[in-house]
């Protein structure tokens, strides 16, 4: 049971990778706590597992201190963070506008931020943590009708990265993954919100993959549950792909 002992938070966990990851970490034993715009949600998912859920908006800094603050409560303080909220609005972007560019940077790249800031103290004070941010392959290669989310997901390796050289030494790891195409409703959403073009959009994401197929978000789970996990004490600031070889450095 390599999470025996250990609080979890894992936001974006009421659907899809988020909660494939918090049954995985429930599964080896640690209280999971999900916080989730979608709070029904959060909950329905927490209650499967005995761990707590609740209402976590990324983009809003008061709702990521108040649920925080919450969990401290009910599971403890927050030994694994997984960086997992995330959305996507689908649009080349020259048919795109600034509101878009706000949102979609919140959710992903802002909302990242925000949560880490509000757990890493604590993790720094008690000399113990480990936070996986799940980036994508988008922001490896760059993803069609997605460059504001691929800017994003670029992004988050980029903190990943400053976060793991800023707290080593308080004996805190950060990692992330790049997942590609993975079977969820976010993956299937570009479908279902372009029609054709997104079928082809997501058809041309698993033609991309050497295994030519779409991941499924347990996939993505088990690589997270390592990088959290003490199987990987000497590995920090790296970017773990979990997609089938559609990249390959
Ligand atoms: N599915 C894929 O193909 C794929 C590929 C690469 C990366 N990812 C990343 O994996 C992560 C999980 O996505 P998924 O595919 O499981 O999608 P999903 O839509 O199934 O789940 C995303 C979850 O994030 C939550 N969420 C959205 N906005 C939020 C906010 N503001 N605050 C808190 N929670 C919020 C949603 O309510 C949902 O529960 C995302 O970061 C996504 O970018 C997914």
């Amino acid at each position: 049971m390599r999470f025996e002992g250990r609080t979890a938070l894992v936001t974006g966990g009421a659907s899809g990778i988020g909660a494939a990851t918090a049954r995985r970490l429930a599964a080896e034993g640690a209280r999971v706590a999900i916080g989730d715009v979608n709070e029904e949600g959060a909950r329905a998912v927490a209650g499967e597992l005995d761990g707590f859920g609740c209402k976590l908006d990324v983009t809003d800094t008061g709702s990521v201190r108040a649920a925080v603050a919450a969990i401290g409560d009910r599971l403890g303080e927050v030994d694994v963070l997984v960086n997992n909220a995330g959305t996507d609005l689908f649009s080349y972007f020259v048919n795109t506008d600034e509101g878009m560019w706000d949102f979609v940077l919140g959710v992903n790249l802002r909302g990242v931020l925000a949560v880490t800031h509000a757990v890493l103290p604590g993790m720094q004070e008690r000399r113990a943590g480990s936070i996986v941010n799940v980036s994508s392959e988008a922001g490896r290669v760059g993803s069609q009708g997605s460059s504001i989310y691929s800017a994003a997901k670029a992004g988050v390796i980029g903190f990943t990265k400053a976060i793991a050289r800023e707290s080593a030494r308080y004996r805190v790891r950060c990692n992330a993954v790049a997942p590609g195409p993975i079977e969820t409703p976010l993956l299937n959403a570009a479908p279902e919100l372009l029609g054709e073009l997104g079928e082809r959009l997501k058809q041309g994401m698993v033609n991309q993959t050497v295994m030519r197929r779409s991941g499924e978000p347990e996939e993505v789970a088990a690589a997270i549950a390592f990088l959290a996990s003490e199987d990987a004490s000497y590995v920090t600031g790296q970017t773990l792909n979990v997609s089938g070889g559609l990249s390959m450095w």
